[in-house]
């Protein structure tokens, strides 16, 4: 889908802005044309990535009153948060779970309208391995569900991603392949690719209200390592 700058007249709020899903959703927001507000707890990581091209509010997403102001004034929140430690405040209960709560609920009571969240394949399954670190796929799955049960009874919309392994690299690059139902084992995805769906669900309707997993549509598997020897010099 070919689309003009002007797609979307709303204020973005980014959470996770300045991870490495997060800085694709800011760049792809400002490909569009889009005004942007980030939310960070590190204002010089921000402005470094970012410069006077966003609007930064600082805080942490442990505080109800620091998202409170972060969400004032905006029409949507797309997030990628995502917990990096097993415990403390950056682990899978204080972020995936907490934290993206509190963001759903603040953003609910500030007239946010659309709600787009990064979430995980797998995240229906308990006995998932990836349930070992601090059983964040379960922590993801209950925010989707707090997610899905507060904007729904409000009549908000919200899109949920529940991408394969992400990999960095451009956008649009790969035919994607999107399912529901929590279905697929594996996959990978472009980080870039994530950002686009979450943009995009700000104004494609059939987005509205939908949880999906997506992961590349065909697997770039070598059959062969036979041609890295054409690689080398005679
Ligand atoms: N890695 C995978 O293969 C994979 C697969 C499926 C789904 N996912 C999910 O996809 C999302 C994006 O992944 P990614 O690899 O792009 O993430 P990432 O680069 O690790 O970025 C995570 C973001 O979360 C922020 N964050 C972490 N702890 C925080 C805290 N306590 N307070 C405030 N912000 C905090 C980080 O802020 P700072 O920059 O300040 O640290 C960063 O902006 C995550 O939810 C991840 O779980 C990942």
């Amino acid at each position: 889908m070919i689309k003009s700058k002007g797609v979307y007249a709303g204020k973005v709020l980014v959470v996770g802005a300045t991870g490495r899903t997060g800085q694709w959703v800011v760049k792809r927001l400002l490909h569009y044309g889009i005004a942007v507000r980030v939310f960070s707890r590190q204002a010089d990581k921000a402005f470094t990535l970012f410069g006077g091209s966003v609007e930064i509010v600082t805080g942490r997403i442990q505080s109800s009153e620091d998202i409170a102001l972060a969400v004032r004034g905006c029409d949507a929140v797309l997030s990628a948060i995502g917990s990096s430690s097993y415990s403390g405040e950056s682990s899978p209960a204080d972020v995936d779970r907490d934290g993206v709560k509190r963001l759903v609920d603040e953003a609910a009571k500030a007239g946010v309208r659309h709600f787009g969240l990064v979430s995980s394949l797998g995240v229906t399954r308990w006995y998932h391995p990836l349930n070992l670190f601090g059983a964040v796929l379960l922590k993801k799955w209950e925010a989707e569900e707090h997610l899905r049960q507060v904007f729904s009874s409000l009549a908000l919309s919200f899109t949920i991603v529940r991408p394969g392994g992400l990999k960095n690299g451009e956008p649009l690059l790969h035919k994607l392949h999107v399912e529901s139902g929590d279905r697929l084992w594996s996959g990978w995805i472009n980080r870039s690719d994530v950002a686009e769906l979450l943009v995009c669900s700000l104004w494609v309707e059939k987005a509205k209200n939908k949880t999906f997993e997506v992961i590349n549509e065909r697997e770039e598997v070598q059959s062969t390592l036979e041609r890295c020897y054409d690689l080398l010099p005679e």
